[in-house]
């Protein structure tokens, strides 16, 4: 199963993935690209430190969606990296329906608490101010509305009592990186 990870932020939800693959944790699944939609971003440096792959591709001309030339950028590549499973790894870009009909129920999204609970940006910082007692981090296909495709898999967290926002993200970060990697070879066994 070859795996695209898309990710605009530091990576290291990616670097647990390719961890995982390096210890040879990721079932059948390997991922032969990354693609990033800020040309500095962290993510980018997983590619030679792992041997992958790792470009920018321009997302113009919005600033928060994918759609137009930029998406038409994102689809081309994705394509030529024959993608069986395309992974949003802190991927900040609101997708269009060309995009997601271009890889039908091939992408997965990776957010930072329970969904339904807590769907759009900063998702800690929402459960940490609502003085949630459980949170957690969610994989799910990523459709057309933001944050509510189908659920595949979950992972929980206790806040503790005098937790700060700090902790509770440090929690939440190890949980995300157990369970993504987990998916993906789950999805891989799946498919094979
Ligand atoms: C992760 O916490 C992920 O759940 C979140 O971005 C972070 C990326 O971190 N994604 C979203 O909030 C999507 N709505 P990373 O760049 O270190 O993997």
């Amino acid at each position: 199963m070859r795996v695209v990870i898309l990710g605009s932020g530091r990576g290291s939800n990616a670097e647990a993935i390719l961890q995982a693959q390096q210890a040879g944790r990721l079932g059948a699944a390997q991922v032969v690209q990354i693609f990033s939609d800020k040309p500095e971003a962290g993510i980018l440096a997983l590619g030679p430190r792992f041997g992958v792959p790792a470009t920018f591709v321009d997302p113009a001309p919005f600033k928060t969606k994918l759609e137009g030339p930029g998406e038409d950028r994102f689809i081309d590549a994705i394509r030529a990296a024959r993608a069986d499973l395309v992974v949003l790894a802190g991927f900040m870009r609101v997708l269009k329906p060309k995009f997601l009909g271009a890889f039908a129920d091939r992408i997965i999204n990776l957010h930072p608490s329970l969904l339904p609970a807590f769907a759009g940006l900063d998702g800690i910082g929402q459960a940490f101010r609502a003085g949630a007692k459980v949170t957690g981090c969610t994989v799910h296909y990523v459709t057309l509305e933001v944050d509510a495709g189908k659920i595949i898999e979950q992972a929980s967290v206790a806040v503790a009592p005098g937790d700060t926002l700090e902790a509770l993200a440090t929690k939440v970060h190890a949980a995300e990186h157990r369970l993504l990697p987990a998916v993906i070879a789950r999805l891989s066994r799946a498919t094979k």
